[in-house]
């Protein structure tokens, strides 16, 4: 195991997420890039073909009826990190990623609630045009999750 990535995990999830396609698309990536579980608030998961590697069997999935309970179940010592092209978050470019961590996507339609923007203790973007599919932009913040960058 790379030493770079010891005492660290993260998990990534979705609020309110609209297209089940979505889910089982970052799902698959989750599970190969590295996370050790996923989640989603509000909108549940039902299982989609394009999850090929039927991640959502293979590693932890939680749901979270609201963004308080997910708040309130967060592993001890993860921080919240909001993904969202927003203009006070910060370039995924020059972001040392916390140690442990959930990564926390918005909706197809309106991206993350106020509250989730508020709240989250790191808010970070990449540079686009206009946004992307969420499980695109889920795959890049994990790829970029595991390049040798120093952490926070
Ligand atoms: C299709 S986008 C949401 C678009 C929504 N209509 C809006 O303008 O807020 C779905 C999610 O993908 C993620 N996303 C897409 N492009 C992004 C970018 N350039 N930087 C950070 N997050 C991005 C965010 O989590 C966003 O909530």
């Amino acid at each position: 195991m790379n030493d770079n990535f010891v005492n660290e995990f993260f998990g990534i999830g979705i609020q309110n997420g609209k297209t089940p396609e979505n889910l089982g698309v970052l799902w698959r990536t989750a599970q190969n890039l590295g996370a050790s579980f996923i989640f989603t608030i509000g909108n549940r998961y039902a299982k989609q073909a394009c999850d090929t590697h039927n991640a959502v069997k293979s590693m932890p999935y939680f749901h979270y009826e609201n963004f308080d309970e997910f708040c309130n179940n967060l592993p001890k010592g993860a921080r919240i990190v909001g993904v969202e092209l927003d203009e006070i978050a910060q370039d995924l470019e020059t972001f040392h990623h916390p140690r442990r961590c959930v990564y926390l996507l918005g909706a197809e339609d309106h991206g993350l609630s106020k509250e989730a923007i508020e709240k989250s203790h790191f808010l970070v973007k990449f540079k686009s045009e206009l946004s992307l599919n969420v499980s695109v932009a889920g795959s890049i913040i994990m790829y970029d999750r595991n390049l040798s960058k120093p952490r926070s």
